[in-house]
């Protein structure tokens, strides 16, 4: 059965699409059987996976005909993104800004993505998720469907409280909904030479030990050329961000307990 990874934190801009389309593409390439769930209203890992159909199906309407009691096809939604050796992918739009409000009168409203997702983990290695910058039930939706969650979060600021406010929320699914949900750690993002990214790791260190992955993601405007070119930099050779990536990809299969020995 295949494991099910949720990117998130409510804070915007810190990694969490790049991270997500980084972790699948590595996944991937280590001959895993991916899928990326784009559950974000902004849409930005349909983009990178070079969604452009404006009239195409996505999420939303997946999910908006499943709460109405039609017949919803999730399979139906699945891309494939050559440009990035071939991943499936499931797209977002804006439209999906309107579930949190058709959410509200659902019953058992939190369980909704799992429910959708439980038909097709079997015909996957993992399951990816990118969350929107939020708390909202989107993202409750993808901590009850996950088995893991990684929490990306920047090195060029410490904020603590932003933190706080993810991994409280990530403690009440364990304890609520979901106990099955591993805490699969921090990922310092867009990390340079500077005294205060190497403060804030410090500071990561010292609050979270262990839950922060050892890694840091560098910064590096290959990043944002990437979402340009539509294409993760796993692929290209020499690439230092999609070699860390890699790296970080290798820990997540350890931390998850899929690693293969
Ligand atoms: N390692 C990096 N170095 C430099 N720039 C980066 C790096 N990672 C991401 N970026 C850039 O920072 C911006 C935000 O990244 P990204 O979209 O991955 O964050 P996000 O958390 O998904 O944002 P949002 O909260 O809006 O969904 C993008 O322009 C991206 O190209
Ligand atoms: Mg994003």
């Amino acid at each position: 059965m295949g494991k099910i990874i949720a990117i998130a934190n409510q804070k915007g801009g810190v990694g969490k699409t790049t991270t997500a389309v980084h972790l699948g593409a590595a996944l991937q390439m280590s001959e895993k059987k991916v899928l990326l769930v784009d559950f974000d209203p902004q849409g930005d890992t349909s983009a990178y996976m070079g969604f452009d159909d404006e009239d195409g199906r996505t999420i939303s309407q997946v999910i908006e005909e499943y709460v109405r009691g039609g017949n919803a096809n999730i399979r139906e939604v699945i891309r494939i993104s050559e440009q990035n050796d071939n991943i499936a992918y499931i797209p977002s739009d804006i439209s999906l800004a309107g579930a949190e409000m058709y959410l509200i009168s659902v019953m058992s409203r939190e369980t909704v993505l799992k429910r959708l997702l439980e038909e097709i983990r079997d015909d996957y290695d993992y399951i990816i998720i990118d969350c929107q910058p939020s708390l909202g039930v989107l993202v409750l939706n993808a901590l009850v469907a996950a088995d893991g969650v990684v929490i990306p979060a920047q090195t060029q600021e410490f904020s603590k409280k932003a933190l706080k406010a993810i991994t409280d929320i990530v403690g009440q699914v364990q304890h609520s909904i979901n106990p099955e949900l591993k805490f699969l750690g921090i990922l310092p993002t867009m990390a340079d030479n500077t005294a205060m990214t190497k403060d804030t790791r410090q500071e990561y260190d010292n609050s979270f030990g262990q839950l922060i992955f050892p890694m840091n993601i560098s910064k590096s405007v290959t990043a944002a050329y990437s979402s340009r070119d539509k294409k993760a930099l796993c692929f290209k050779a020499n690439s230092k961000i999609g070699c860390e990536y890699r790296m970080f990809a290798a820990e997540v299969e350890r931390r998850i307990g899929n690693e293969q020995v």
